[in-house]
């Protein structure tokens, strides 16, 4: 479904992306890890088509992302949903009115349809009967799955997670997990999570890629992750720093 090949970007004069090779199969969940600032982010915007890579190539479903005007982009990304690291709802907006703001955007349904695929979104996450509320009255936990209702309610084949459990406690950060898997079986998608969490990384991945120095470091299952012995995967597996001696 999608193949980044040899991608190279460089930002601000920093080399972030230097020869990222993955390919990703219709149907599994690939989950990116990483050190803070690898680029797992910016790999995720490459595979949306919203950053160009310097050298290499994306493509999605075999087509060649690159060349293409956004105009030509729109119906690729209609196919993809995206959750933002910050969950990024808009704080002006009901719950109800920004999960309709996609549907509303692509301008397809009626004022009925939208009205029920809203509710349909909210029961999914379970938050059903939570249109009118603001983003102002929600937990951190909330928000996600308002975000999460918003970035399926296009029916996407492919979801990017960027962080879904970020800033959320351990128990708050299961159930997402347990509603990634559920999403992930009722919609038949294909994932692609980023996140800091080895624990959520295992619960929910089929493959995980380590990304380090801009490169595919590592890619296996997690019983392979887990069990590898290669010293840059083990101390992130272990949360330890590579810093022998502390600098304070
Ligand atoms: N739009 C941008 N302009 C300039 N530099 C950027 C931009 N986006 C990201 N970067 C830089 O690219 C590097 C990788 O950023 P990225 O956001 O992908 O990191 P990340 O792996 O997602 O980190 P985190 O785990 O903290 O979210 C960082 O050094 C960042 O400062
Ligand atoms: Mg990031």
């Amino acid at each position: 479904m999608i193949s980044l090949r040899n991608i190279h970007k460089t930002l601000n004069g920093q080399k972030v992306l230097q020869g990222i090779n993955l390919e990703i199969a219709e149907g599994e969940t690939v989950v990116i890890i990483g050190r803070s600032g690898c680029g797992k982010s910016v790999t995720l915007r490459h595979i949306l088509g919203l950053m160009r890579p310097d050298h290499g190539e994306v493509f999605f479903e075999g087509q060649n992302l690159r060349g293409l005007s956004e105009i030509e982009l729109i119906p690729i990304r209609q196919k993809m949903g995206m959750l933002f690291q910050n969950g990024a709802l808009f704080d002006s907006m009901s719950v109800g009115e920004n999960i309709a703001f996609p549907l509303r955007e692509e301008g397809k349904m009626t004022e009925e349809e939208i009205q029920s695929a809203i509710a349909e979104a909210l029961e999914m996450v379970n938050l059903g009967g939570q249109q009118s509320k603001m983003p102002a009255e929600l937990s951190g936990g909330m928000k996600k799955r308002v975000s999460l209702a918003r970035a399926t309610v296009r029916k996407p084949k492919l979801l990017l997670y960027d962080e879904p459990t970020s800033g959320l406690d351990p128990v708050v950060s299961d159930s997402i997990n347990k509603l990634i898997l559920n999403l992930d079986k009722t919609l038949r998608l294909t994932n692609v999570v980023v996140t800091h969490d080895m624990r959520s990384a295992c619960e929910i991945g089929s493959r995980i890629v380590l990304l380090h120095h801009g490169k595919v470091h590592f890619l296996g299952t997690p019983e392979e992750i887990k069990s590898s012995q290669d010293p840059i995967v083990f101390r992130f597996v272990n949360g330890i720093s590579d810093a022998s001696v502390a600098t304070e």
